[in-house]
């Protein structure tokens, strides 16, 4: 099919690629001149692993533009927005770039039929509501009614980043929404080959063993668009569960590993997502559950759990710095290390990461900090230059003459440093192990005091 996909982030690139990969003609638009500019040249402008490597073997059948009279929306089949919505003060998503991109998009329909889809994480109503931004720039466009020349659709993304194109190659099901069925075939079979996953799986991403069909929800917008953010809660408020119940675990002696191991082989529970650390950070869960609560306060219905879950989310960053002053009595003028910066591994994305939350306030109460992260640092230095933190290259070089060191991202390189050496190079022992990862065994035994999160 021809696709055009507005928005090169995480969502609109890694549908893009993995869509160009498949077979299909893709034209990836973005406003952005430096990413399409890169994107080019075959550079991806984030850190996705696998994406620079199925970009290259799909370059045939991808097309980028900063132009909406050059992507082709008049003869395709399917147009996705994927681009931005980030929280505006009041929790609600900003719109802005969904509609402009409408807009642009809806003065441009020429197609027989072109199903507009929303990948976007939209509040519920926005599919209404991009289908009569559609409407009437078609009507200023071309002076009249487009008839039956398009449909919206809804077709949230479940993708995490650091595992992006495993989980849009390799899903484990499939949402698509829609008021009329034409769109919801044409998305269908656009995803034939990764619902039958009869598609010959790209060499550096191989199939999960035994993976078959794959399941489809079809269902009306609304449903949809909150099936999104009701798995992204979900999710969210199982971490804050876990993190609840690890405060608890640390005031009567247990251990939430084994907690988690312990509830989580009850199939009705799953193990997944109940690992208790510093919390949940990253573009999508402090997004949708602010946006979730902000939807129902439209509705004059309040969401406690989700509130809540967010309340216990943002502590675990205080927690964090309120440990260390235990441990360490005085803050002003100690030098804390933090092994990490991004909100998890695999990725360089700073958004709402827990690091800038616990440097903030370690300086704040006059320590300082240090921090390096494997992929996040040139984010990090072009992000927040003036944030106090010591960018360091090199995770000795962050580690050397620290009264404390904190975990925050679970990167294998920092389980697997040379703890033993370590040592002589610090001020203190203490770790803070943020999310439980490290080898507490071995540290305790290589003479670190070890502090972990409800253990
Ligand atoms: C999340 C969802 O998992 C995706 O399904 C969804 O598509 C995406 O948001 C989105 O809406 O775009 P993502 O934010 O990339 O994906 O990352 P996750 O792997 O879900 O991790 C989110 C945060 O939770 C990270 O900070 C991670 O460290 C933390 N986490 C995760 C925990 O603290 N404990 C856990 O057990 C699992």
């Amino acid at each position: 099919m021809k696709v055009v996909v507005v928005g090169t982030g995480y969502v609109g690139l890694t549908t893009g690629v993995a869509l160009a990969y498949l077979g299909n003609q893709v034209t990836c638009l973005d406003i952005d001149l430096e990413k399409i500019a890169k994107l080019k040249n075959s550079q991806v402008p984030i850190y996705e692993p696998g994406l620079p490597e199925l970009l290259e073997i799909s370059k045939e059948n991808l097309h980028f533009t900063t132009s909406y009279d050059e992507a082709g929306i008049g003869t395709c089949e399917v147009v996705f927005i994927a681009v931005g919505t980030p929280s505006l003060a009041d929790g609600n998503a900003d719109l802005t770039y969904v509609k402009a991109a409408a807009e642009a998009i809806g003065a441009r329909l020429d197609h027989a039929f072109t199903v507009v889809v929303n990948k976007s994480t939209v509040p519920i109503g926005s599919g209404n509501w991009v289908g009569a931004l559609l409407r009437e720039a078609y009507v200023r466009s071309k002076g009249s009614q487009p008839d039956e020349k398009y449909a919206v659709a809804s077709n949230p993304e479940f993708l995490r980043q650091g595992s992006a194109l495993l989980d849009t190659l390799y899903p484990e099901r499939v949402v698509i929404g829609s008021e009329e069925a034409r769109a919801i075939d044409t998305l269908t079979n656009l995803y034939r080959p990764i619902l039958n996953q009869d598609f010959p799986a790209p060499a550096h991403l191989p199939r999960p063993e035994g993976l078959s069909a794959i399941p489809v929800v079809t269902c009306d917008l609304a449903s949809a668009e909150l099936i999104k953010y009701a798995a992204n809660s979900f999710l969210a408020l199982k971490i804050s569960y876990m993190n609840e119940i690890a405060h608890l675990a640390e005031k009567v002696g247990a251990d939430i590993t084994q907690i988690a191991r312990g509830i989580g082989l009850d199939a009705r529970i799953g193990p997944r997502f109940l690992q208790a650390g510093i919390g949940w950070g990253g573009s999508c869960f402090g997004k949708d559950t602010a946006a979730l609560v902000a939807i129902s306060k439209e509705y004059g219905i309040g969401m406690p759990i989700v509130q809540a879950a967010r309340e216990v989310n943002y502590h675990q960053r205080t927690w964090v710095v309120d440990t260390l002053l235990q441990e360490l009595k005085i803050l002003k003028g100690k030098t804390v290390a933090l092994l990490g910066f991004a909100f998890k591994a695999n990725t360089d994305d700073l958004r709402d990461a827990p690091a800038l939350d616990i440097a903030k306030q370690l300086i704040q109460r006059g320590a300082r900090v240090r921090a390096t992260d494997p992929v996040a640092l040139e984010n990090a230095r072009r992000l927040y230059p003036d944030l106090g933190v010591i960018y360091c290259d090199q995770p000795l070089e962050t580690l050397r003459n620290a009264d404390a060191v904190v975990l925050v991202t679970e990167w294998p390189e920092y389980r697997d440093l040379d703890w033993a050496e370590v040592i002589k190079i610090i001020e203190n022992p203490l770790i803070l192990d943020g999310r439980n990862f490290l080898n507490r065994e071995h540290l305790e035994k290589s003479g670190y005091r070890y502090v972990g999160v409800g253990r």
